[in-house]
């Protein structure tokens, strides 16, 4: 992580349009504009700031509750750097903040069984094990009585080089590492959307749910 990337958390617009965009596939697929009030919103977190840091454009945790999509008491963030944690429970205690590996904390939260969104906002390679892993956990673990949403995030080429990645790795991988039965419950037809992160990395967004 970047020490700029650091300091402001996400808050662009390059982000902001891509998690509305977030939104509008939830919408799509569920014909929700909001979660209901038995679910949760669970994402990768980085910093999360109570206000802007340069320019209008604000963070996910405010930009997820000020259009009512989800209340801050129902946002779970997760991240592996503690004081990423501790400084986002300083601006936010209402919500949910847990340090660790994505992985881990899901499968030992119970409270993950209600996640209606995931954003598995990773700056992963597409096709990657880590990628795979992240999002194969997620779909082991999700709970059985609802439809989640997942939002995953991946990078389709190196930012230091001139090396592309391939999203259908990613879901040649997770057949690998789901059961069918339980892959068999997930839409067939995996929606993607791309956006140019800086002029060096285009993201690719892949949305998927259960039926
Ligand atoms: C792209 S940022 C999240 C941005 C945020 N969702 C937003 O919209 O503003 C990804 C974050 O994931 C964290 N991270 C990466 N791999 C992780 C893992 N396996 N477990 C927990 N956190 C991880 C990184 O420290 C980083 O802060």
């Amino acid at each position: 992580m970047g020490k700029k990337e650091y300091d402001e958390g996400y808050t662009n617009k390059i982000k902001f349009e891509a998690r509305n965009a977030n939104l509008e596939h939830y919408e799509r697929v569920t014909g929700r504009s909001s979660l209901p009030k038995d679910q949760t919103y669970w994402t990768l977190s980085n910093l999360q700031p109570d206000k802007p840091t340069t320019g209008q454009y604000v963070s996910e945790i405010i930009q997820m509750t000020s259009m009512e999509f989800v209340t801050k008491d129902r946002f779970h963030g997760i991240d592996c750097e503690n004081e990423i944690i501790h400084q986002n429970k300083n601006w936010h205690p209402e919500a949910n903040w847990y340090c660790g590996d994505w992985c881990e904390v899901i499968r030992y939260e119970l409270a993950f069984r209600t996640a209606g969104f995931v954003y598995l906002d990773t700056t992963a390679m597409a096709g990657f094990d880590n990628a795979v892993r992240m999002l194969s956990t997620t779909i082991k673990v999700c709970g059985r009585r609802i439809t989640p949403v997942i939002a995953m995030n991946v990078m389709l080429n190196s930012p230091y080089g001139t090396q592309q990645f391939d999203s259908r790795k990613l879901v040649e991988g997770i057949k690998r590492e789901v059961p069918s039965l339980l892959l068999s419950a997930w839409n067939k037809e995996i929606c993607t959307f791309t956006y140019n992160w800086t002029d060096k990395t285009t993201m690719q967004t892949l949305i998927f749910f259960r039926h």
